[in-house]
């Protein structure tokens, strides 16, 4: 009765790798229990999903065609695209929330445009746009956008309303930080950069002050929800964001932090139930709401 806080399978997104291509489910190495998945077979890991009953899933489409401006990420019959109308067809209770960024469809790897060597941040905007566009379309249920362009929730927001979109929510990867964390990701996703780093519009992990500049300006844009990425880490800004801001914040429990739990698991040098537990309850206690987690399917189970 006094335990001031309580993990519930709500709190949850579940995030899910799809694959173009037939009879896929590749186990990626560096998650333990995470796998990519071709559409065909994506009913094994939604069953799962549906029966958890938590809060949604974030979707990451994986093209098998890429190129300097990544249009995969705004087809119609995109992966991501035909990945959110199959969800929407055959499981209407699962909430779809879809990353917004380019770096999985670019042949570069980068979250947006690139000229040289530099990333260009205005040119960005529109590409994003479509992209989010393109998947409310598709059905998605709530867009967020992880490139960490500045002004991209302004111009996602008008975007959408422009298309009828109004009702549509925003969740805000707002304080982003340049993380060893996102390692894993990018081997699931096929995400890497094939040059430089993402420091020119990812955030200085030595910065929190500006951390709460950043949500600040995105909630100003019209960000309903903002998050905080990596967890870990990072639980003084969440803290802190919980404290300054009334909008909803959101958690991203990154790949780089489930490895880790995962590896020493596996070794028996840990007791995952116990430590995943304890992580999950420390993010919601400095102030998640929404905690995106590869664990979600696991922590469902042992919430009981
Ligand atoms: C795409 C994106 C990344 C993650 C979520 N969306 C990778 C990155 O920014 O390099 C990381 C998720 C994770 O590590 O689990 N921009
Ligand atoms: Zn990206």
């Amino acid at each position: 009765m006094m335990q001031e806080t309580r993990l519930h399978p709500k709190d949850f997104i579940y995030p899910i790798f799809v694959m173009e291509g037939e009879d896929i489910r590749n186990p990626v190495e560096s998650m333990p229990g995470i796998f990519q998945y071709s559409i065909d077979r994506l009913h094994e890991i939604l069953d799962q999903v549906k029966e958890a009953g938590i809060g949604g899933v974030m979707l990451f489409g994986i093209p098998v065609q890429k190129d300097p401006q990544g249009s995969q990420a705004y087809a119609v019959d995109g992966i991501t695209q035909r990945a959110v109308r199959y969800i929407r067809e055959r499981y209407p209770e699962i909430y779809i929330v879809v990353d917004i960024c380019l770096c999985e469809y670019t042949s570069h790897g980068h979250c947006g445009m690139v000229q040289g060597e530099q990333i260009l941040n205005d040119e960005t905007l529109p590409y994003l746009v479509k992209m989010a566009v393109s998947l409310a379309q598709a059905g998605a249920d709530m867009a967020a956008p992880s490139d960490m362009m500045d002004g991209r929730v302004a111009a996602i927001r008008e975007g959408l309303d422009q298309a009828g979109f109004t009702q549509m929510p925003i969740m805000s990867y707002s304080a982003k930080f340049a993380s060893a964390y996102y390692g894993p990701f990018r081997d699931a996703a096929h995400s890497a950069p094939g040059f430089g780093d993402r420091k020119s519009y990812q955030m200085d992990f030595a910065n929190g002050q500006e951390a709460l500049r950043e949500i600040a300006a995105d909630i100003e844009e019209g960000a309903d929800i903002v998050m905080v990425k990596p967890a870990l880490a990072y639980l003084d800004v969440l803290k802190e964001a919980a404290l300054s801001f009334d909008v909803p914040l959101a958690v991203y429990n990154v790949s780089g932090e489930y490895a880790m739990v995962k590896a020493a698991a596996a070794n028996g040098w840990i007791d995952e139930k116990r430590i995943v537990t304890e992580n999950l309850t420390a993010m919601k206690r400095a102030g998640a709401k929404i905690i995106i987690t590869y664990h979600a399917l696991d922590a469902v189970k042992w919430l009981g």
